[in-house]
């Protein structure tokens, strides 16, 4: 949540800090602002709305020229999103710059405190304090490295900050505590940044600040230290991706990108981990012997959004082949209970960016109380992935669009390939292991075919796009996809959809059902099948419109369905992969005809890095 850039280096740096946000944009998007270091002192520009009303604001007030800048895109958590608010924040006189990406939980008593000093605030952030904490110690003696490492340690919160001050031209100073931060390395030019899209244009060579750590660039070079100012020598790490990889290459939004990219990044998943002729999936990153696999006794899968529906589908097949007992819980309430958790469970960590603050804080609660963590994650270097004890990348590649598409399926892939791992070493036969690998490397190929229907899936949106209310209904494995169906939906078109379990439609949902609800069934052919079109028939009998996903051969639900989208068969557990994907293009094409901002949809942001 919030973009962060920074820049040291001989370059104008206004190009570089407003490309970098806008690589950033998917992180939050109600106001941005730069602040340049000029021959003048600080210059400070910001506007609420996306980064475009901040370029129409440069291009009207005249463009800060300088080469030492910080910059940032914002989702408001304190103070609503207008002028004033945005980032970057600063002290009355502008000596010192801020931007900052977190919550200052103690910001209310640092304020009073301040005000009592006699600093003047002018904006109702919490961001604002910082700004005027670093002014008080520099204005002690202390320098820009020093007064940010002071103000820090009366901070009670979460950050990812970067600060520059008039006094130090050239000096940049980023820290971190619980929210993401990147400095970039390239030849007398350092970057900070809150992802590696940032600043992926300019250099591959990155270093991922820990807890607690804060770095200080100049054109002359950088240090890393805590933020008691111990000095720490940190790893340098390549990027393994390039900016085409985050460019949209000819698709009107990232999503429908992201949508496509799914035989490839199921592909990328599955990469030299399947072996379909023993039946086995190799999971170097697991760190686990095959006794201490053996020994598991329960597993908790924790995660939010789209990343806990994945978590459903891992609990339905873990359960069903691994044999261990599952729970999935939402990190945000996990971490908050005093869950039952001891060194014989296995917790699996789900998260696409690697950076969701609850799913962070849930895994560090279950690693207190014993418990190994698995991460299951997108983004390479993120801090679950660095704090996990083992994991599985998923390798999907970057996802821009807010809306999570790629990471889903390639998430259930990984669960997938982890229920091989694990159900071999716990009962799970050859022959089904071998059916398993089979049907997973057979996916690629009918993710394809689902694809190339995007048409009739397209004219079906059309018809349904002035609808306030859609109920997504399926059973078993299709019962998260009807989660997940009903999120898509909603994330981006803001209509009002639900997600139940087929059966409990009537235990409320079906009080709603007339001739102007459509229903999507997700009723493809499994031993649930039966139930779920009984079910269908209720909704007709009500006069509902009724969506069906159906397996490839069934002519029967032509009859039963106003409209029948069909994909590939598969085994059941992996058949949420396939009909997941016409759900997502009917979310997509139903938004963009609604005119919603597909990529940025109202309020959401990508990576959810505060409580
Ligand atoms: C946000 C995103 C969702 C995502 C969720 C969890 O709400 O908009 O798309 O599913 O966070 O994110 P994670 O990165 O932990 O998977």
């Amino acid at each position: 949540m919030c973009g962060i850039v920074g820049y040291v280096g001989h370059r104008d740096c206004l190009p570089i800090l407003i490309e970098g946000i806008k690589r950033l944009e998917y992180r939050g998007y109600d106001s941005a602002g730069v602040a340049v270091q000029t021959a003048g002192g600080l210059v400070v520009v910001k506007a609420s709305g996306k980064i475009r009303a901040l370029e129409a604001r440069l291009l009207q007030e005249g463009a800060p020229k300088g080469t030492f800048g910080i910059a940032h895109t914002r989702w408001a958590t304190h103070g609503e999103p207008n002028d004033v608010n945005a980032h970057p924040h600063t002290d009355e006189q502008c000596s010192v710059a801020l931007v900052h990406n977190g919550i200052i939980e103690n910001y209310a008593t640092l304020k009073s405190a301040l005000q009592a000093e006699g600093h003047v605030f002018c904006t109702e952030t919490d961001t604002e304090v910082l700004a005027h904490l670093i002014e008080k110690y520099m204005r002690r003696g202390l320098k820009l490295e020093r007064a940010v490492g002071s103000a820090l340690k009366d901070v009670e919160g979460t950050y990812g900050i970067a600060v520059m001050a008039a006094s130090e031209p050239g000096v940049l100073v980023g820290a971190r505590h619980g929210s993401p931060m990147v400095v970039g390395i390239s030849d007398g030019e350092y970057y900070l940044g809150s992802d590696v899209a940032a600043i992926v244009e300019h250099t591959r060579q990155v270093i991922y600040l820990d807890d607690g750590e804060m770095a200080v660039l100049s054109p002359a070079g950088f240090h890393t230290a805590t933020i008691a100012l111990e000095r720490v020598e940190k790893e340098v790490h390549d990027v393994d991706w390039d900016l085409s990889q985050i460019e949209k290459g000819g698709y009107e939004h990232f999503m429908l990108k992201e949508i496509m990219e799914q035989p490839d990044a199921v592909r990328n998943a599955m990469r030299g981990r399947l072996n379909v002729e023993e039946g086995l999936a190799r999971l170097g990153g697991l760190n686990m012997t095959p006794e201490q696999l053996r020994e598991i006794r329960r597993i908790i899968i924790l995660g939010c959004g789209t990343s806990w529906h994945a978590g459903l589908i891992g609990e339905y097949m873990l359960e069903e082949f691994a044999r261990s007992p599952v729970e999935v819980e939402y990190a945000s309430e996990f971490r908050y209970r005093n869950p039952i958790v001891d060194e014989g469970t296995l917790v699996l960590v789900i998260s696409q960016s690697g950076e969701t603050i609850d799913t962070l804080a849930a895994m560090r609660e279950a690693g207190r109380k014993g418990a190994r963590a698995l991460g299951i994650v997108n983004v390479v270097g993120s801090t679950i992935a660095r704090e996990s004890d083992g994991g599985v990348y998923i390798h999907a590649g970057p996802e821009i669009g807010v809306a999570s598409t790629k990471a889903f399926t390639s998430q259930v892939t990984v669960l997938s390939l982890l229920t091989l791992a694990l159900g071999r070493h716990r009962g799970l036969s050859r022959d089904y292991g071998i059916e398993i690998a089979r049907e997973l490397a057979a996916l690629p190929g009918k993710i394809e075919h689902v694809l190339a229907g995007d048409a009739a899936i397209k004219r079906i949106a059309e018809l349904y796009k002035h609808h306030n209310n859609l109920l997504y209904l399926g059973r078993g494995f299709n019962f998260p996809v009807a989660l997940e169906g009903a999120l898509k939906l909603k994330e981006i078109s803001y209509i009002h959809a639900e997600g139940y379990p087929a059966a409990e439609m009537k235990h409320g949902p079906i009080a709603l059902i007339d001739e102007s609800m459509p229903v999507v069934f997700i009723c493809t052919r499994d031993s649930a099948y039966e139930k779920v079109v009984s079910n269908m028939m209720e909704v007709r009998a009500r006069k509902g419109r009724i969506i069906a996903i159906a397996t490839e051969g069934d002519t029967e639900m032509a009859a039963r369905a106003d409209h029948v989208l069909y994909v590939p068969a598969s085994i059941p557990m992996l058949q949420p992969i396939l009909s997941v994907i016409p759900l997502q293009l009917l979310a997509y094409h139903v938004a963009v005809s609604r005119g919603c901002d597909v990529d940025q949809p109202r309020n959401l942001a990508k990576s959810v890095t505060v409580e």
